[in-house]
């Protein structure tokens, strides 16, 4: 299958999905993490290069519920952010509504003042092996619902040894970007499973 992981420079989700045997690339603005087929560019200029299926991980900076706080400080409506929300939700509806048969898009709970779509699903790190709490939503079109692989105790993610979620630094918000692999790792199998028994079947 061919498949489309946009705005990912880790490489995790693309990784998760050769290693089934799929036909994957990764798309971002900046260049890629790890070794991989990547296309380092705007991810519009090969949204129409017949992808079987996307998977979309869009900014959240300006659109998710923890950044709301921003646009009303002390009680007055910052219209600059209010402005990159309405631009963060342009491109994300974009990406929701790209002519691709099997969509996901990732990203945080949403402010409601976005009004974007309802996402179809909540999952957590901790339901795929990693001992971390971080709310991530999922809106599926074409897919179903992911299924948790391994469901282990959350703990504080400052005291989970050698995590790279939660390292300071200037890399701070990119290593808190990054795809955990354990969700990686079930896209690929279950999403990849899917679309190949739907090829039988149709
Ligand atoms: C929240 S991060 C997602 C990181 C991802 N989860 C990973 O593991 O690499 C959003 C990414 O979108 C990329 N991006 C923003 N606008 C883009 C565009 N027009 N085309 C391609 N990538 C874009 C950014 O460079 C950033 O790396």
């Amino acid at each position: 299958m061919k498949v489309l992981v946009a705005c990912e420079y880790s490489g995790v989700v693309r990784d998760a999905f050769i290693a089934q045997g799929h036909d994957a690339w990764s798309c971002d603005l900046l260049p890629t993490d790890s070794p991989g087929p990547h296309y380092k560019g705007d991810v519009r200029d090969v949204l129409d290069n017949d992808w079987d299926l996307m998977v979309a991980h869009p900014p959240c900076t300006y659109l998710s519920n923890a950044g709301a706080r921003f646009l009303y400080p002390k009680g007055k409506l910052n219209r600059a952010r209010l402005k990159l929300g309405m631009e963060g939700k342009e491109f994300f509806m974009l990406l929701y509504n790209a002519n691709i048969p099997r969509i996901a898009v990732e990203n945080p709970t949403p402010s409601t003042v976005f009004g974007l779509p309802r996402h179809t699903q909540v999952v957590q790190p901790y339901e795929f092996g990693h001992p971390v709490q971080k709310r991530t939503c999922l809106w599926l079109k074409g897919l179903p619902p992911l299924r948790p692989t391994r469901v282990v105790r959350q703990r504080q993610s400052s005291k989970v040894p050698g995590n790279w979620f939660n390292k300071g630094g200037k890399d701070r918000q990119k290593n808190r970007a990054k795809t955990f692999e354990g969700i990686a790792k079930a896209m690929a199998s279950q999403w990849g499973a899917f679309l190949q028994q739907e090829r039988i079947t149709v």
